[in-house]
């Protein structure tokens, strides 16, 4: 059998993650969540009081790229990986509304980006991974052999984003959910640099009325074509 790259980008909250933690958990793959680690640049730009709702001090965020380790843990309670910035467990901290109100703003940075992709490109070197994010068929991993770019409504997206925030009992409402949401489309589809796009070489895959167990399905058929 030989192993391939399986790259993954979308919108947010399209099921990208879901399907690809199954995925890797079937092939025996490793699984990156590459949004965790632009999540966890926001969250320390956050901590540092770099980035407020009113204000980014960017050059101030670059300055310090250096002192920001990130690093991937399988844990085992949760079945993936969790993210740790400087030795520092935040998995919990970069899930919320908060930072994603942050992120996008953060991820259009060139130098946060240059940073984060060759770490990406380092992870997958080796093949056998499923990525997932905005820019992994496009720009991390031009040549992976199967590339797909998921999409639901943003309507249906919001919905399950909220969905997922009051299970982790934080306190939101829809409207600034579906607001999210929206934003984080449209920063990431009209930045500069590496914006949100369908590589040509991708497959569509419109979840908006698929089950998680369909849509698993019909990956796994794609991806067993491929090995
Ligand atoms: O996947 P997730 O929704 O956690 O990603 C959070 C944000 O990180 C995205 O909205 C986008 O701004 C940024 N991102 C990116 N490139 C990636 C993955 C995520 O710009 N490869």
């Amino acid at each position: 059998n030989k192993r391939i790259t399986i790259a993954i980008d979308g919108f947010s909250s399209t099921g990208k993650s879901t399907v690809a933690k199954q995925l890797a958990r079937e092939l025996g793959y490793v699984y990156v969540d590459t949004g965790a680690m632009y999540r966890a640049v926001s969250f320390y730009a956050m901590r540092n009081d770099l980035i407020t709702p009113t204000s980014f001090d960017k050059e101030g965020l670059v300055a310090k790229l250096d002192n920001i380790q990130l690093k991937f843990i399988f844990d085992p309670d949760l079945g993936y990986a969790a993210i740790y910035l400087n030795d520092e467990n935040i998995e919990d901290e970069i899930r919320t509304l908060e930072v994603s109100n942050y992120v996008s703003k953060v991820a259009a940075v060139s130098q946060v980006r240059e940073k984060l992709v060759s770490q990406q490109q380092l992870m997958g070197k080796e093949k056998g991974v499923v990525m997932d994010g905005r820019d992994i068929g496009t720009v991390v991993f031009p040549h992976a052999e199967l590339k797909l770019f998921m999409t639901a409504t943003s309507k249906e997206r919001a919905q399950r984003r909220y969905k997922e925030l009051i299970e982790k009992g934080q306190e939101v409402n829809y409207e600034e959910v579906l607001k999210n949401v929206e934003e984080r489309d449209h920063l990431d589809t009209t930045r500069e640099d590496s914006p949100l796009v369908k590589a040509q070489d991708a497959i569509e895959i419109d979840n908006s009325s698929l089950s998680i167990e369909e849509q698993f399905e019909k990956i796994l058929k794609l991806s067993l074509d491929k090995i």
